[in-house]
């Protein structure tokens, strides 16, 4: 595996590749949700590309970004493991630059939900997103379905600014009671893990509901509620795949997503239906 951290290296290095490369992007952390990506990587392509970057972009004011989680040495190993090429580690001189050309994300579908919670947040993840590409020049680029709305909103990027990759969504990596991997999870303790089961809990009753044909969205979000009632709920949503409202679930169009505090860790989680 080569490290490299800057961008003439890769550069370098990208234009001597042959085959197809598939790219997985990442903050760092890794767990094995990172891993199970890197894995499908791996099989569907000749050369893997990973990244690690804190992107200072993506995160607001007063969120998390100094006490991300770092696990440099750990992030290696993994990677090597896991039969990556190449993996991209810059610093945040490297990456941006005063006074930049932006790129907006598209205003409807940004502001809501995470967006609205984190405005400006998903106008960093694409700026970072099609820096990174830019450099890659993946031929296949693997996302997890557990940040749903990136997911999407990377796909329109790709669809709205005509770049030539595959977008890859990838299944959602769970602990065995319930809880999806996340590098967030190890700010949490012993009992405020046991209050987070309840979101994976209740997404797998409403997922219930649906099979038994109650499709009406208010009483799902009613159940999925009661079994979030000790949690501080920031939204309950139930979305079609390109993100609009739905009022009854749609089978195989279907997304129902949660984002909850407890204290002050934010976990999302979703099911898609
Ligand atoms: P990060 O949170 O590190 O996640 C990197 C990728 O791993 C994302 O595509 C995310 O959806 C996926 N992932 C995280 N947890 C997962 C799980 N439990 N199961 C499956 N996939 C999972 O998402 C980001 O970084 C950043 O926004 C990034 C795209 C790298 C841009 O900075």
């Amino acid at each position: 595996m080569t490290i490299i951290k800057t961008i003439e290296k890769l550069k370098q290095t990208i234009r001597q590749t042959k085959g197809s490369i598939g790219f997985v992007p990442t903050m760092g952390a890794l767990h094995e949700g990172h891993i199970s990506l890197i894995k499908k990587a791996r099989l569907e392509n000749d050369v893997v590309v990973v990244s690690i970057f804190i992107n200072p972009t993506q995160f607001l004011a007063g969120e998390d970004l100094d006490k991300y989680p770092k696990k440099q040495e750990a992030d290696e190993k993994i990677c090597e493991f896991s039969g990556v090429d190449i993996l991209f580690t810059p610093n945040i001189n490297t990456m941006y630059s005063q006074d930049e050309v932006l790129i907006k994300a598209p205003i409807l579908k940004s502001y809501t939900l995470e967006g609205q919670r984190r405005p400006e947040h998903f106008d960093g993840v694409l700026r970072i997103v099609l820096k990174l590409f830019n450099l890659v020049q993946p031929t296949n680029a693997y996302f997890g379905k557990k940040d749903a709305q990136q997911l999407s909103l990377i796909k329109q990027m790709v669809d709205d600014l005509f770049l030539d990759v595959n977008i890859i969504e990838c299944e959602i990596i769970r602990q065995k009671d319930g809880l999806a991997l996340s590098s967030r999870n190890v700010y949490l303790d012993n009992k405020q893990r046991q209050l987070a089961l309840n979101i994976s809990l209740s997404l797998r009753i409403a997922s219930d509901m649906v099979a038994k044909h109650n499709m009406d969205c208010e009483k799902i979000i009613e159940a999925m509620k009661k079994v979030m009632d000790s949690l501080d709920i920031e939204y309950i949503a139930i979305v079609d795949r390109k993100f609009e409202k739905l009022d009854f679930c749609e089978l195989k169009n279907t997304i129902i997503l949660v984002a909850v505090k407890i204290d002050k860790i934010r976990l999302i989680d979703n099911i898609w239906i």
